[in-house]
């Protein structure tokens, strides 16, 4: 894995948005795997201020939702399906149709789910997958316990997800219980992954996933097992590495050619 720690939540979002940049230049017709949550919405931001410059063009851009709630309006603001749309749909400007997420809806939910996975083959895979980090470890919303293997699929929201998560609702009780996610199996086979976490909250998780064993309980550990993942923090998040100094000195130490 690749640590880079940054200054400052800013400096985060601006070079993963580079790295996302860097993909949809080389092929515009790339498949962005998409995280909702607060930590990617820097990046979405500086991706649609390059849009807007005309540095970059979204429009053959496919993009594919982590996750969506079960049987939460997509009406509803924070349904996944409203949050892509206002986040990264419109930002960015991708083709509507280009941009698929799961279905909470669906009369038989496991064969919404397999077809899922069929999609996102039938795109090609996942050129760049974005992802988040819960307090708990999980990416996506698969919760500590979660198949290393697991492909998209049903889970049950943790008391811990439902609480951090109660800050966009009306009222804890609000958040829903179910949830559909892509699988860590799903995550691993995309042909990029780029984790970013701000904050002391996210410190505990970013030390288990980077430095703890490869495990279950910590489900974004499963990073250990991709051959091209890139962790990008700030000091905060990474305030609980041990090895930050190493981290601090291979990011200064990289070729001015491999930055992104
Ligand atoms: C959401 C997702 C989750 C979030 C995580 C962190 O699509 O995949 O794993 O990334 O819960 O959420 P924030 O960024 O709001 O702290």
């Amino acid at each position: 894995m690749e640590i880079v720690i940054l200054p400052s939540a800013a400096e985060v979002g601006r070079v993963a948005a580079s790295v996302v940049a860097e993909v949809v230049v080389r092929k515009p017709e790339a498949v962005l795997g998409l995280a909702t949550g607060s930590s990617p919405l820097a990046i979405y931001e500086e991706l649609a201020r390059r849009a807007d410059a005309g540095e970059l063009d979204f429009s053959r851009v496919r993009g594919f939702a982590l996750d969506e709630y079960v049987g939460l309006d997509y009406g509803h603001p924070e349904s996944y399906h409203a949050v892509i749309d206002r986040t990264v749909t419109r930002p960015l400007g991708l083709a509507p149709a280009l941009v698929a997420v799961p279905d909470g809806f669906a009369a038989d939910l496991a064969a919404a789910c397999a077809a899922y996975e069929a999609a996102i083959d039938a795109a090609g895979g996942i050129d760049v997958q974005i992802l988040g980090i819960g307090g708990n470890g999980h990416i996506g919303f698969n919760e500590p316990t979660s198949s290393l293997a697991s492909r998209t699929r049903i889970k049950t929201l943790t008391p811990k997800t439902r609480e951090d998560n109660a800050r966009f609702f009306d009222s804890p009780e609000a958040v829903p219980t179910h949830c559909v996610t892509q699988g860590l199996g799903t995550i691993l086979r995309a042909r990029r992954l780029v984790l970013v976490a701000q904050g002391e909250n996210k410190a505990e998780a970013i030390a288990a996933a980077v430095e703890g064993p490869l495990s279950a309980s910590c489900p974004a550990s499963v990073l250990q097992l991709h051959e091209h993942a890139t962790v990008i923090i700030d000091e905060a998040a990474a305030s609980r590495l041990r090895n930050a100094d190493y981290y601090r000195y291979t990011w200064a130490n990289k070729p001015a050619w491999q930055r992104y």
